[in-house]
């Protein structure tokens, strides 16, 4: 049979992955392996990450991940992120983020008391390179007071993510991919990023290609989000266009994640473990749930993955949600709804 590792986590992971569970098993037969992850664990077994549930991650066929709370500069000596050294360790180099409002254009979502904006409809994909650029760690301090961080892009790194991009959406049936980086400045690393862009679009003559610079697309993103379909991009970028565009959707309630390797991939909601409503059950967990679909999706799978998504997007209409969604539904009912709507279809 095959087998997920579930980590919950640390705060509202261990709200909402129950819930994405519940949809799992209602879908599919998988063996469920458990493993300890995150501050909690580091409390209580002095390690994050322990070897066991490496092992058990090992094992497994793909990994549900909910979130982590990270301990306070300073408060752990050579504290390694959990889930920087599980995308590492079995080269997860593609991180894919949806970002789609199932067409409730009305939706406004609320954080920390602000209110989102209504939208148009959004329906976009942001696949960000997992492995490299900034993110590399490659730090230091060069006399006292000159810090250096170095940008690694290789060719290798490079030509994967975007023909990955490419072959996303050859198989989503998208039109598009744009290309996103900062090539007027950062002209070597980028440069090279754009040049194999370049290269690869060429072998894809049915999907448009374009490229913009990406202080302009932080702007677009929020004006013209109907303007992009497919954006593939370097490590940092990708990180903070994904969490921009989950503004457009009504904040990280709604934004689920893919980080996908050769032999293994791992599905987590973008959003952390929210101490701040931790513990009042009224996390959303749509973002784990619809992590889920992007599971089934990977397994080869997508009309279930499609079912679940269906269902997400009644809920919505419906108005079926939790508060950061406008509703006031608990986590649990929403799982329970969404079970629901799978079973009436
Ligand atoms: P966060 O994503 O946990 O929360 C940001 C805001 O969004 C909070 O107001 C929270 O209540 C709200 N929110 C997040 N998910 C929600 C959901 N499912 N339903 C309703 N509201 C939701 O980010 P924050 O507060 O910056 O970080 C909290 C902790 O999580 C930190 O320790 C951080 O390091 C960690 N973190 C872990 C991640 C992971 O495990 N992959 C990712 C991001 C942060
Ligand atoms: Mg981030």
């Amino acid at each position: 049979m095959r087998k997920v590792c579930v980590m919950e986590g640390d705060g509202i992971g261990k709200e909402v992955i129950p819930e994405a569970l519940k949809v799992l098993k209602e879908l599919g037969d998988f063996e469920i392996i458990k493993g300890d992850v995150g501050l909690e664990c580091l409390k209580k077994y002095g390690t994050a990450l322990p070897d066991e549930t490496i092992e058990k991650a090992k094992e497994a066929d793909v990994i549900l991940f909910g979130a982590i709370t990270s301990p306070k500069p300073n408060e752990v000596k050579n504290y390694k992120s959990p889930i920087i050294t599980l995308r590492r360790m079995f080269d997860l180099y593609a991180n894919v983020r949806p970002i789609n409002n199932f067409g409730v254009g009305e939706l406004i979502g609320r954080l920390n008391n602000y209110e989102f904006l209504k939208v148009k409809d959004v329906d976009l994909v942001i696949i960000r390179e997992n492995t490299e650029g900034l993110y590399v760690g490659r730090e230091k301090i060069l006399e006292d007071d000159i810090a250096i961080s170095e940008r690694i892009i290789t060719r290798k790194g490079s030509e994967r993510i975007i023909r990955f991009a490419f072959e996303y959406a050859k198989r989503n049936n998208r039109k598009k991919v744009s290309c996103i980086h900062k090539a007027n400045v950062l002209r070597v690393s980028d440069g090279l990023f754009l040049k194999i862009f370049n290269e690869i679009k060429e072998k894809y003559n049915n999907i448009k290609a374009d490229d913009f610079l990406v202080d302009s697309t932080a702007m677009n993103l929020i004006k013209y989000p109907e303007k992009f379909d497919v954006i593939v991009t370097t490590n940092l970028f990708g990180d903070i266009l994904s969490d921009e565009a989950s503004v457009l959707i009504g904040g990280l309630g709604l934004a689920p994640s893919a980080n996908i390797g050769g032999k293994k991939a791992l599905f987590e909601p973008v959003h952390g473990s929210a101490p701040d409503i931790a513990g009042k059950g009224i996390a959303n967990p749509m973002a784990s749930i619809l992590s889920v679909a992007m599971l089934f999706d990977y397994m080869g799978e997508k009309e279930k993955g499609d079912i679940i998504r269906e269902a997400v997007k009644q809920c919505i209409i419906n108005k079926k949600t939790t508060p950061d969604l406008g509703g006031n539904l608990k986590t649990v009912e929403v799982g329970d709804e969404i079970v629901r709507y799978i079973r009436k279809r």
